[in-house]
């Protein structure tokens, strides 16, 4: 009767227990973290630093827990439970070995740097002075690098920090990406460069805020994000965050002064956000409830962002409601002259408003710059002279300030080192995603020209979402396309694109 007791049901219902337990407190962390980043007055910094770095420290000793252990190392050998229940079993297991590597105080101690990095940053920018930041980013840098000797890493202690990202990326696998895009980008660069020219000032003029605030509401709506299990709010850096797939959170910062800024960060953000609404509800808190990996997260923001968002057909459904909103703006700009101003090419300093073209040289920018700070070969004070000195040489622009150089971006400050490459991995899947999608839904087109994303949604869920972690990116990849990331898509995407475009 004992032996009965203690199936692997039962085992199996334990360790849900546990890891949806320490997904209780990471969620209520994330809701803080959301906070911190929307509403929280500056003298809360302090409190909610400690408040974070205990609530990760009790996470942490779940997942770390002889009793979860146990519950795995019972459980990984057993034949009778469901491919999805020995998917979660082998998952956590992986996670459990990684985790224990870190010591209770070791996560303690990034968490509580976390939280003082990402107030010096905004002091920073505040001041416009990196400076402010530097001493806070140095112990980030260092205890980063601690973290790579305690994972442990067979060629570059940087592939330990990407792999948190996105299991299996390295630099082996990385150099060669971004070599290809040293090669292949500058030639489309300078074919665009000696084009006409594409006029998009008029995304200079007033937009008011809340009529662009509605708008992406309108948009938002469409794509099919659920406001009922989720919201959107303003932050300094816009981002997505979630605490459970019923309830997902998307932030937005609007420049009054120019288009260009909020929309597509939205519609960004909203593909990140339809990605987490998508997965399954019933794995809270389990491997198969969470996301597959970043790059594949990016993947979903990138096809709704620049396969979608950025397309003509896109617009035939939605300009004319956007000429309504902006009568004044944009009453005699014709639907073409706004699309091409949408997707025109010009290297700029700030990557996240960066065209698709020139964008990766930012992502790349950044690759280099994480690589050497974490080998040793690049110290803190010498990296506003570096940032100007790639920018310089991949874009040809240098920022006349650190707000517009390096301190643009959040993630150093949140000790996100081998985040970017991400974002560029993620481009090269929703490409090749997309292709596959255009192939897959009949009248794929006319559907985008008439606002209709139901069928596309579906098609991403059913492919994307609805499995979470069960597969890794190259295998999903594998899945969704029949082949392996290939960087032609994205190229060919590129080319097609942009010819239409500057003619
Ligand atoms: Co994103």
């Amino acid at each position: 009767m004992g032996y009965m007791q203690n199936s692997s049901k039962e085992q199996y219902i334990r360790y849900t227990e546990l890891l949806q337990k320490a997904a209780d407190i990471n969620y209520a962390s994330a809701v803080l973290g959301w906070d911190q980043e929307v509403y929280m007055p500056s003298k809360g910094a302090d409190a909610r630093g400690r408040q974070l770095s205990t609530l990760a420290g009790q996470a942490h000793e779940i997942l770390t827990s002889d009793k979860l252990e146990k519950l795995l190392k019972a459980l990984s050998g057993k034949d009778d439970l469901t491919d999805a229940e020995k998917s979660n079993v082998r998952l956590s297991l992986e996670d459990f070995e990684k985790n224990k590597k870190l010591s209770p105080a070791f996560v303690e101690e990034l968490s509580k740097q976390t939280s003082e990095c990402f107030n010096a940053w905004i002091e920073a920018r505040r001041k416009n002075d990196f400076n402010v930041f530097a001493p806070s980013l140095a112990k980030m840098i260092s205890l980063k690098r601690k973290q790579a000797d305690l994972y442990g890493y067979e060629v570059h202690p940087y592939d330990a920090l990407l792999d948190e990202y996105e299991k299996d990326a390295t630099v082996a696998m990385l150099d060669p990406i971004f070599q290809g895009i040293k090669e292949q980008l500058p030639p489309i660069l300078a074919r665009i460069k000696s084009s006409k020219q594409v006029d998009n000032s008029f995304f200079h003029q007033l937009f008011p805020k809340q009529e662009q605030w509605d708008f992406s509401i309108d948009v938002l709506k469409r794509m099919g994000f659920d406001f009922e299990a989720g919201r959107q709010d303003y932050s300094e850096h816009p981002f997505t965050t979630s605490f459970a797939a019923t309830d997902v959170r998307l932030t937005t910062r609007v420049d009054e002064d120019n288009y260009t800024s909020m929309l597509w960060s939205c519609i960004h953000e909203g593909g990140h956000g339809l990605y987490e609404q998508g997965l399954p509800e019933d794995q809270y808190g389990l491997p198969l409830g969470s996301a597959a990996s970043l790059g594949i997260h990016e993947s979903q923001s990138r096809f709704w962002e620049n396969c979608i968002g950025r397309s003509l057909d896109f617009w035939k459904f939605f300009y004319p409601q956007l000429q309504q909103r902006f009568p004044a703006q944009l009453g005699k700009v014709p639907v073409e002259a706004f699309y091409k101003a949408a997707n025109k090419v010009e290297p700029s300093l700030i990557r996240t408003e960066a065209d698709e073209v020139t964008y990766h040289f930012h992502v790349m920018i950044r690759y280099e710059i994480e690589k050497a700070l974490i080998e040793g070969k690049l110290d803190t004070k010498d990296l506003p002279a570096k940032w100007n000195e790639l920018y310089n040489k991949y874009l040809g622009v240098m920022p006349e300030d650190d707000k517009t150089g390096v301190l643009q971006d959040v993630h150093w400050s949140h000790g996100s080192f081998g985040y970017f490459p991400t974002y560029t991995l993620g481009s090269f899947y929703a490409a090749q995603f997309f292709s596959q999608a255009k192939k897959e839904i009949s009248g794929f087109d006319k559907q985008v020209v008439n606002g209709e994303f139901n069928e596309l949604l579906h098609w991403l869920r059913e492919r994307v979402h609805k499995h979470g972690r069960r597969y890794t990116s190259e295998e999903l990849c594998e899945r969704i396309t029949g082949q392996k990331l290939n960087t032609s898509f994205f190229i060919r995407y590129i080319q097609e694109k942009y010819a239409g475009i500057y003619e």
